[in-house]
């Protein structure tokens, strides 16, 4: 499974950044932003961006901070990873780009004071294990955050439904000239446990003294945070 999702990134990684502006109206840096703002970003903190793709979070965290030398961004997915560290160089922000697979993080114990994954633990072989793993390398008392989809309830949810089983893989298939790749990805968003499931799935990690969740636009998407204990 780690494997194919590997392969379904590295196919659509050059217009990856394309497809979620286009896709999600632009209010995909909105929620990052969100989540930056969640980690209380400080300078020097040590921060750890997991799945970071083409590395969103890790730039709105060195942008935040004001200290990219200690952000960090790992992917196992090296096309990702290749645009990512071009963006670093455009912007001459010094983030470490590093390939690496987030359930077996190549850091040791309380390496970070932040860690962060966004629309990235749904799509990891074992999500309390991801999370057991980013809570490891943070400090006691550090903070790690999620923003991942859900599910939304109430009058938007009709809409958002058939946007996003029907428009949204037509036009990331257009995008990305790979519709299965958009077809497994809002599929795995309706399937993966939002709310108080997934905070349900944050305690069976037990890593974390607390944990909390937010909700963005009705549920389309959520904000996680834990204190890692
Ligand atoms: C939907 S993208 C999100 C990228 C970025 N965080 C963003 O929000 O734009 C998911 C990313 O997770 C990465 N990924 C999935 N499983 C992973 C794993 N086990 N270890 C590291 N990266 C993983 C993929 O390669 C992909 O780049």
């Amino acid at each position: 499974m780690g494997e194919a999702i590997r392969v379904m990134f590295a196919r659509i990684a050059d217009r990856y950044d394309l497809g979620n502006t286009v896709l999600s109206f632009g209010v995909h840096w909105l929620w990052k932003w969100q989540l930056v703002r969640l980690c209380d970003p400080q300078p020097h903190l040590r921060w750890l961006d997991c799945a970071t793709g083409t590395g969103d979070i890790a730039f709105l965290a060195a942008r935040a901070t004001g200290t990219p030398q200690t952000i960090v961004g790992i992917d196992f997915c090296a096309p990702m990873l290749e645009r990512a560290r071009r963006r670093a160089q455009a912007k001459q922000m010094p983030i470490q780009f590093q390939q690496a697979d987030v359930l077996q993080l190549p850091f040791s114990d309380n390496t970070f004071d932040r860690a962060t994954i966004a629309f990235g633990i749904r799509n990891v072989d074992d999500p309390p294990k991801a999370l057991k793993e980013m809570a490891r390398v943070v400090r006691p008392g550090g903070i790690v955050g999620i923003l991942e989809f859900g599910q939304p309830s109430g009058l938007i949810a009709p809409l958002y439904r058939w946007y996003s089983r029907w428009l949204l893989p037509r036009i990331g298939g257009w995008i990305s000239g790979d519709r299965r790749a958009y077809e497994y990805l809002q599929h795995s968003a309706w399937h993966f446990p939002s709310g108080s499931e997934f905070l349900k799935l944050m305690d069976t990690s037990q890593a974390f003294a607390h944990s909390e969740a937010r909700p963005l636009f009705g549920g389309i998407a959520f904000l996680y945070r834990g204190i890692v204990q």
